[in-house]
């Protein structure tokens, strides 16, 4: 029933969700990368346009098929990433649930590296940090989205940390969750996730991450309806 009342409510905005690892070469044949699946980020996707969001998928490499309805752009690395996000922005909002790595391999080998010698000591490999994307979205000034949604994946102290996280990138809200070993949030299809608003948290109940995504899209209409 609330999803028939919703029907179209976010038609008319603009929404961009990141989605996703990301891979950062070490050569043509390896790179640095993590465990995301992208589900819950495509599962995001599917939702904002079922409420008639135009939505602008970008997406690091994963097994998944891109929604119906929605634009998709694939990307590998986290500098791509941002290249695409800035070329296809601005937005009315932002939901950033890509698992962008931290760091990329300082630099990126144009041949395979290969082995000198049966017991040759590799060389240690030397990182630099990527652009935190979420955080430049926060900032865009003029060309910000009116609401920017961050996630954040914790093992540890999650609500502290994700709170910090909102304060210090700047976004407004963050659906904070626990990937902690066991919960087998990361690459499975349910999430335990708490959203940190200005207003206060709320725990949500364990839920398939599609449920998560619709009831995310939800909050996100009801904002704009009140915005
Ligand atoms: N994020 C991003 N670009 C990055 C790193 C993170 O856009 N380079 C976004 C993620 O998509 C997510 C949020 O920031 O929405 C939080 O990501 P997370 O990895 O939990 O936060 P970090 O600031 O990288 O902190 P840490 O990994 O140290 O916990
Ligand atoms: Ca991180």
């Amino acid at each position: 029933r609330r999803r028939q009342q919703q029907d179209g409510a976010l038609a008319g905005k603009s929404v961009l969700v990141t989605a996703g690892p990301t891979h950062e070469p070490l050569d043509p044949v390896r790179y640095l990368a993590n465990r995301s699946s992208g589900k819950q980020g495509y599962a995001v996707a599917a939702a904002l346009a079922d409420l008639g969001a135009k939505v602008t998928l970008v997406s690091g490499p994963t097994m998944l098929r891109p929604p119906a309805g929605v634009t998709f752009v694939a990307c590998e690395t986290a500098c791509q990433m941002l290249a695409c996000v800035k070329a296809a922005a601005p937005f009315d909002a932002a939901v950033c649930t890509a698992a962008v790595a931290d760091w990329r391999p300082e630099v990126q080998a144009g041949q395979k590296i290969k082995k000198t010698g049966r017991d040759d000591v590799p060389a240690p490999i030397r990182l630099v940090p990527n652009p935190d994307i979420l955080a430049e979205i926060s900032a865009q000034g003029p060309q910000r989205p009116a609401l920017v949604v961050g996630f954040a994946a914790e093992t540890e102290k999650v609500v502290e940390h994700a709170s910090a996280k909102r304060q210090r990138k700047g976004c407004d809200w963050i659906v904070a969750n626990d990937v902690s070993a066991g919960t087998g949030v990361m690459g499975g299809d349910n999430n335990q996730v708490i959203l940190i608003t200005a207003q206060g948290n709320e725990r949500w109940p364990h839920m398939p991450k599609e449920d998560v995504a619709q009831r995310l899209a939800s909050r996100m209409a009801d904002w704009f309806a009140e915005f």
